[in-house]
């Protein structure tokens, strides 16, 4: 038992618990996932997994990705990458939910399944479902070997090391890494983006590591913004765009390990129901970046401080005009926008997981809860 014990705290590389560990190896698994696979100056991409399947890929009439719970939010940061740059239309499934009904599935589409796992039941019931109807599979797991690859045609690793919290931290911001780099391989296929700007996203994307560490720096902060919210009974996480699934990410985190009830929404659909719940009880965290919805997302959180709901806003570096309407604001360093989605999560894992300390929550093994989740 004695043994077991300081085994553990040896995994655990000094930090409290798994998930603490796994937010601040995020700089690492982002360089290992990108690893080999970037030549920035000559804007190409190396996906040995994939390369066989490239013409395929940049033919496919449309792209239909589904998965399960953080992997399903990956795959929606997947959906905005691919149509902006390989424009390609793309579909984001849920895993139980596409093999259930009778989807219209041709030889001409190809789905990619996501799973850190590579075991999630309904993921790869889909994935039958799809191969039976000829689509090309591809697979973007995490765990080397595990089923899903094997079930695939073609796929990548995410390489981003074993996870063990419950709550997934580092393979998430992993597969949005390798969703960028797979988007712009096949807008490099299809010629819909520029030599130029692939060699100025790649090289940006190359940064994200060092940025990351940033945004890991703000964690005392982050601790004293958990402390005001840790209480709440509810909160609500607003973004639009390619930051929408960051959203929904930051609240199924929170719920996930804090037991607080959380909603991610679409900012602009705030007025459309969610506007109600807001008084000054309601934490409300809004993603907030300088990005091309940047002025509409300040009205936004205008509409929440009118009601008087708390709000913490994770903003562009050096912003002065959120940090005034917003109670509390969380800077991340500036950055392509496509690469946003990846800062913006860093200072959300940290929050839910403070938030849950604070409570007593059971952070690595949250209640009812699986890692895997290998049946129906
Ligand atoms: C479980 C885990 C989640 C994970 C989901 C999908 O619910 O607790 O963290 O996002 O399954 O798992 P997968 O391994 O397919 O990504």
């Amino acid at each position: 038992q004695e043994l077991e014990l300081e085994l553990e705290a040896i995994e655990k590389g000094g930090y409290e618990h798994f998930m603490l560990k796994e937010i601040h190896e995020q700089p690492r698994s982002i360089a290992n996932c990108m690893r080999g696979r970037i030549y920035a100056d000559e804007a190409r991409i190396n996906l040995g997994g994939i390369s066989e399947y490239a013409v395929k890929l940049a033919q496919a009439k449309r792209i239909i990705i589904v998965s399960c719970g953080t992997s399903w939010h990956a795959g929606l940061v997947g959906e905005y990458l691919i149509e902006e740059y390989a424009r390609i239309p793309v579909e984001v499934e849920y895993a139980s939910e596409f093999r259930y009904r009778n989807p219209i599935i041709s030889e001409e589409d190809v789905v990619i399944a996501i799973s850190q796992s590579g075991e999630t039941a309904d993921t790869m019931a889909a994935i039958e479902l799809a191969k039976k109807a000829g689509a090309t599979i591809l697979g973007i797991c995490n765990v080397v070997g595990s089923s899903i690859p094997r079930l695939s045609h073609a796929g990548m690793y995410t390489h981003a090391g074993p996870e063990i919290g419950v709550a997934s931290t580092k393979a998430f911001t992993a597969q949005v890494t390798a969703l960028t780099l797979l988007s712009l391989y096949i807008a490099r296929q299809r010629g819909t983006l520029p030599a130029s700007k692939i060699a100025t996203l790649l090289a940006q994307l190359q940064k994200t590591p060092q940025l990351i560490k940033e945004c890991l720096k703000n964690e005392p902060l982050v601790k004293q913004i958990a402390y005001e919210i840790k209480d709440s009974t509810n909160c609500l996480f607003l973004g639009r765009g390619i930051n929408f699934p960051v959203a929904l990410e930051g609240a199924l985190k929170l719920k996930e390990i804090s037991y607080i009830h959380a909603e991610g929404y679409p900012a602009a659909e705030m007025k459309h129901g969610p506007i109600a719940l807001i008084d000054e009880q309601m934490p409300v965290v809004v993603i907030a970046t300088k990005d091309s919805s940047y002025d509409k997302i300040i009205s936004n959180i205008q509409e929440v401080k009118a009601r008087k709901g708390k709000i913490t806003a994770i903003v562009t570096e050096g912003d002065t005009i959120i940090s005034e309407i917003a109670d509390y604001i969380i800077e991340i360093p500036l950055c392509e926008e496509a690469l946003t989605p990846i800062l913006a999560t860093i200072p959300l894992q940290l929050l839910s997981y403070h938030i849950a300390v604070m409570r007593g929550c059971n952070v690595d093994q949250p209640r009812n809860l699986a890692k895997s989740v290998t049946v129906e």
